[in-house]
């Protein structure tokens, strides 16, 4: 029997939904409509498929940007497919719902997240602030009055937090996140070779050959990309010391976020996150050496956690198991 119970991670790249055992589905937060009706021709991996590949009269839409819905009836859509796909038959059970948001959301950005899986068939829902979820995924111990540091970097948004108590202390959101690194990627082979890749190609780069800080072995790639004059196909080699200079300046923003909560933060919980260190999670986290980067602008160790791209699903759906001493610190609707 299923749980009626479910975690939603609701990722402006990746939808994730998990109940307390385990994580469910994972899917790109894309939908494909039919122009003409508006209904869904497919969801996720399926629809991301679809992308600069279909007629006219389909359009192939991401939903949210930079962590928040962007077009509430595609969301919705895409909830109740999800929701359906998990739960089935269960659909005369509708699920109660616990759904991660970011900490910087606006009351009307945290109404339409709310309404939207709602709308999809839950029986209640509860919202939950993104690294409030994490945390309690990755299992910090947040039922101390001492603090916890962590920095969520998803490919929308990116999310520093101080968390004591079942509460967060001391939070920022910078509204930009990976899909910012992969743009910085795309303008430098342009300024540099005048050739235009597109933002999928540069996303690989990243994760192939990229890194935050200077490596001690340069690996190179090779993609096609389109001459900026003649329109022709011209392939470039790329190196990762040349993505590790591309990323410097949107890393310099993410490293901001972080020093920004840390000066906010009360001394005695710094003392704390020293002993601690400062738990990095998101598919961002997986940047080789954004660690060592941290750690060195930080001033106070940072690590990978072991489960970077599901913790904040895990922490959703775990969350009711603590319903009653964490419902006090939840953004309210
Ligand atoms: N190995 C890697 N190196 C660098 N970046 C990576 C790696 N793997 C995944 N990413 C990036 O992680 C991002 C996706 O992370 P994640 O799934 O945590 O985002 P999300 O939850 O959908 O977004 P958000 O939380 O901002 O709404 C993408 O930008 C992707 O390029
Ligand atoms: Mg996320």
């Amino acid at each position: 029997m299923f749980s009626k119970d479910l975690g939603i991670d609701l990722g402006t790249m990746y939808t994730r939904l998990a109940d307390s055992i385990q994580v469910l589905l994972e899917e790109p937060t894309i939908v494909s409509i039919d122009v003409d009706d508006q209904k869904m021709v497919a969801a996720g991996l399926e629809a991301r498929d679809m992308f600069g590949k279909v007629p006219d009269n389909i359009e192939v839409a991401r939903p949210l940007r930079n962590g928040v819905i962007a077009d509430y009836e595609i969301t919705e859509t895409l909830l109740a497919y999800l929701l359906q796909r998990v739960s089935g038959s269960m659909r005369i059970f509708r699920p109660r719902v616990m759904i991660s948001v970011p900490y910087g959301v606006t009351s009307v950005e945290r109404r339409a997240v709310y309404e939207a899986v709602m709308e999809a068939g839950s029986r209640e829902a509860f919202l939950i602030q993104q690294p409030l979820a994490a945390a309690i995924g990755i299992d910090l111990p947040i039922n101390s009055p001492s603090g916890n540091m962590i920095i969520s970097l998803g490919g929308g948004c990116t999310e520093a937090a101080v968390i004591a108590m079942y509460g967060i202390v001391v939070a920022d959101t910078l509204r930009a996140g990976g899909t910012d690194l992969d743009e910085a990627i795309v303008t430098y082979v342009r300024r540099k070779y005048g050739v235009v890749i597109g933002q999928a190609t540069a996303e690989q780069l990243k994760i192939r050959i990229g890194a935050a800080v200077p490596q001690d072995t340069e690996n190179s790639m090779e993609v096609q990309g389109q001459d900026q004059v003649t329109g022709l196909p011209r392939p470039v080699t790329l190196t990762t010391g040349e993505i590790v200079e591309a990323l410097q300046e949107p890393l310099k923003q993410i490293v901001e976020t972080g020093r920004r909560v840390l000066e906010k933060t009360p001394p005695e919980l710094v003392s704390d996150i020293i002993d601690r260190g400062v738990a990095l999670c998101g598919g961002g986290a997986l940047l080789r050496g954004i660690d060592k980067l941290l750690t060195k602008s930080l001033g106070i160790p940072a690590y990978l956690v072991d489960n970077p791209l599901t913790c904040v699903v895990q922490g959703t759906a775990k969350g009711f198991s603590m319903l009653n001493v964490i419902r006090r610190n939840l953004p309210k609707v």
